[in-house]
């Protein structure tokens, strides 16, 4: 069913860290998009719980693999269809660190001190383990071993594609006369969903505390949205009159819940500087796109033992894949004799 050989569809591949719970930032910023172009039939998709990268902030086995259960949950309640997409985890397919090693030794040390990531953790004076430093290569080879087309991701992971395709196209001139080995990826960011804003108008961010929740219970998502903040939209009179945050965030659930643009602009305008009815009207908004999810997650989470096996299967099929690639890539370094 896979593999480039075997059919035209491009190769679609994209990860995400088991760390804290899905918020609507994630949702729209990633998940969205993998359903989205799951959805158009027109690629082989490779979806994986990046649980290697996570190692580097989830360091107890317990919390680990509930953190697993719950992402695999996730994705399957927002609409990925495990029989059609190769869901797995990275640590099942041991190619990916064997990749990384190998492509470590063609990438330096400044190199990867440029890494926004990097820069950020030690502008914040943060204990930096090795496993950090190394993100992108690990990055790389998870996207590298599959002859990844496109990478569906949220704006602030553009330069871990960039390095992406900075290092295959290193491998490939370094072992392979600039033959491709390795397949040059290019990220896919939605330009109507760049970032999400959280509910005190930053980024929205686990790492903030601003989040919603993407499997909120009703009253959570009342909370939430009744505590964004509303302070910085001006009209075309030059008056404070758009709550910014909220129409951005509502925006986003009126185009999910298929509604078009003027639906929204109508609302805005009748309800012009009525804040408080505003939030009202994306509450539920939000509650009626949240819920059915939200009830499929609780029915297929009583099920425990079926996602263990989904997980299992995924990573065999994906392991057919990565180890042939990767084999490849052994090839043209000469450690095969
Ligand atoms: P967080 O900042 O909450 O820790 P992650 O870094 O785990 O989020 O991001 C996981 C995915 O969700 C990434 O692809 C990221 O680009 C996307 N994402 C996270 N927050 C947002 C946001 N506020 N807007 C758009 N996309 C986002
Ligand atoms: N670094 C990504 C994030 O923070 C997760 C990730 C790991 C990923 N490997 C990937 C995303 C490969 C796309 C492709 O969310």
């Amino acid at each position: 069913m896979f593999g480039r050989s075997i059919n035209s569809k491009k190769v679609l591949l994209s990860g995400v860290k088991p760390t804290g719970r899905p918020h609507i930032g994630n949702y729209f910023g990633a998940m969205k998009q993998f359903v989205d172009l799951f959805n158009t039939g027109n690629y082989d998709c490779y979806i994986m719980v990046a649980d290697y990268h996570a190692l580097n902030f989830i360091q107890n086995k317990d919390e680990m693999q509930e953190s697993i259960i719950d992402l695999a949950l996730d994705y399957i309640a927002i609409g990925l269809d495990p029989k059609r997409i190769v869901l797995f985890k990275q640590s099942d397919v041991s190619a990916h660190t064997e990749l990384t090693w190998i492509f470590d030794t063609i990438t330096t040390m400044p190199y990867l001190m440029r890494a926004h990531a990097f820069k950020d953790a030690e502008a914040k004076d943060k204990e930096i383990s090795v496993g950090t430093f190394n993100y992108p290569m690990l990055m790389a080879a998870d996207i590298l071993l599959y002859g990844t087309d496109i990478v569906p991701v949220g704006l602030d992971q553009k330069q871990h594609i960039e390095y992406a395709r900075d290092t295959a196209q290193k491998f490939n001139t370094t072992f392979a006369k600039g033959q491709e080995i390795f397949k040059l990826p290019k990220e896919l960011i939605m330009e109507s969903v760049q970032t999400v804003p959280g509910t005190d108008g930053r980024k929205m961010s686990k790492s903030y505390g601003n989040t919603i929740s993407l499997f909120a219970s009703d009253d959570e998502i009342r909370k939430a949205v009744m505590s964004i903040v509303t302070d910085s939209g001006t009209g075309p009179d030059g008056k404070p009159s758009v709550p910014v945050n909220v129409r951005a965030i509502h925006e986003l659930f009126n185009s999910a819940l298929g509604r078009d643009k003027a639906h929204l602009e109508r609302l805005y305008m009748d309800k012009a500087g009525r804040y408080k009815d505003l939030k009202e009207a994306l509450v539920k908004d939000a509650q009626d796109f949240i819920r059915p999810m939200r009830e499929r997650r609780e029915k297929l989470a009583k099920d425990r033992a079926s996602i263990i096996k989904i997980l299992k299967k995924g990573g065999e099929q994906a392991a057919k894949v990565a180890n042939a690639k990767l084999a490849e890539a052994k090839k043209a370094i000469g450690v095969s004799l």
